[in-house]
């Protein structure tokens, strides 16, 4: 049976990693030891059966007897732990949804239904690390995946609109904190329907300003505004780490790196809890209808869900609101650009703790179990 080591499953992706193993019954033939950094020899967590204490996740020993680690536990962990793992011996499967080791050589990034072919080959390879993308990069392939396989890609533009959740827990509860401050801020003029709509705006804006709206996460107001920058400047690009994601990311995925499709856009931080959306402009390589292009994308993989190029259905399936909790990835807004007949939009949402962080892992320990 495979042993299994899980780290950092208590944190949201961590969290949302063990509820898709209980949903689909996936704890069953392998064997599970959860390991803490700060509560070992505790009862382990609840999984509908005996499970060990809980391990020590700074012990190698421990760690070594594993044949397979998954760990969420984020990408300081993994600098402190998997180098002197593997130095001192363990040949195992590290399994990371940090973005610490994905772009070593010796590590592939895994998202299935996308990359099976590369994920197999690098199992033939002997191949021991594989690490999650980063969400937007991931919902964006599941998305597009038919419109890559056919190669029809010549470049593209994501601009997005990310959730709270792709900067933490912490943030996802600031938004909220921000959204009743700015309510509690204007109640009693709401309340009264006659009150002018320019008086409460200016006090909308003077709460957001204000030295004791709640920053300490963003650092600035979400709520009610929208943040264009996230993760670190790329110096020499000018780009924020999460915009050069999309390129080094996506082309590493479909393992070609030596043929990179050129992919580039902006990153912003918009209200949403959990769900990051996705503006594409699409360069293609030759002029198709339509009907085509649409056939392609959605007979790509089980969730990508085609929404119609309709006002309804546009506002009532490609939203946070229809998507979050769940694993489909609605593209829509699919048409042709007035640049041409290889100009291609459009715009898909997805749910970023499910396909964007926790789904792509649970996949690749069932791949494992085979
Ligand atoms: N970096 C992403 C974000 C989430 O900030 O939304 C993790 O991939």
């Amino acid at each position: 049976m495979l042993k299994v080591g899980f780290v950092g499953w208590r944190g949201m992706v961590g969290s949302v990693l063990m509820e898709r193993m209980l949903a689909d019954n996936d704890y069953e033939g392998l064997a599970p030891t959860f390991f803490s950094t700060s509560q070992a020899g505790q009862p382990g967590p609840d999984i509908g059966r005996d499970v060990p204490a809980l391990a020590d996740a700074r012990d190698l020993d421990a760690l070594a007897a594993m044949d397979v680690i998954v760990t969420c536990q984020g990408g300081d962990y993994t600098g402190e732990v998997y180098g002197p793992l593997r130095a001192s011996g363990w040949d195992g499967y590290w399994i990371d949804a940090a973005s610490k080791l994905r772009m070593a050589d010796d590590t592939t990034i895994i998202l299935d239904p996308v990359n099976r072919d590369v994920i197999d080959a690098e199992l033939a390879r002997g191949t021991k690390t594989f690490c999650g993308g980063n969400c937007t990069v991931s919902l964006m392939m599941l998305a597009l995946g038919g419109l890559f396989e056919a190669d029809l890609i010549e470049w593209m533009s994501a601009m997005t609109y990310q959730a709270a959740s792709g900067a933490g827990a912490a943030n996802m509860r600031e938004l909220l904190l921000q959204m009743g401050s700015l309510h509690d801020a204007v109640a009693d003029q709401l309340a009264t329907p006659d009150s002018a709509i320019l008086d409460i705006d200016r006090k909308i804006t003077d709460t957001m300003n204000s030295a004791d709206f709640p920053t300490a996460e963003f650092g600035h107001p979400l709520a009610g505004s929208a943040l264009p920058w996230i993760d670190s400047l790329i110096d020499e690009t000018g780009q924020s780490k999460e915009e050069w994601k999309a390129g080094a990311e996506s082309n590493k995925i479909m393992g070609r790196t030596e043929a990179p499709i050129p992919m580039d856009g902006i990153c912003v931080r918009i209200g949403s809890m959990r769900c990051h959306a996705q503006a594409f402009t699409i360069k293609l390589k030759k002029d198709l209808p339509i009907a085509e292009i649409e056939k392609l994308i959605a007979d790509h993989n089980d969730w990508v869900k085609l929404v119609p190029n309709e006002k309804d259905a546009s506002n009532e399936r490609l939203t946070a609101a229809a998507v979050s909790g769940t694993l489909d990835i609605p593209v829509g807004r699919v048409r042709k650009l007035a640049m041409g007949g290889e100009y291609l939009t459009a715009y898909t949402v997805g749910d970023q703790l499910l396909w964007g962080a926790a789904e792509p892992l649970k996949r690749m320990l069932a791949i494992l179990r085979k």
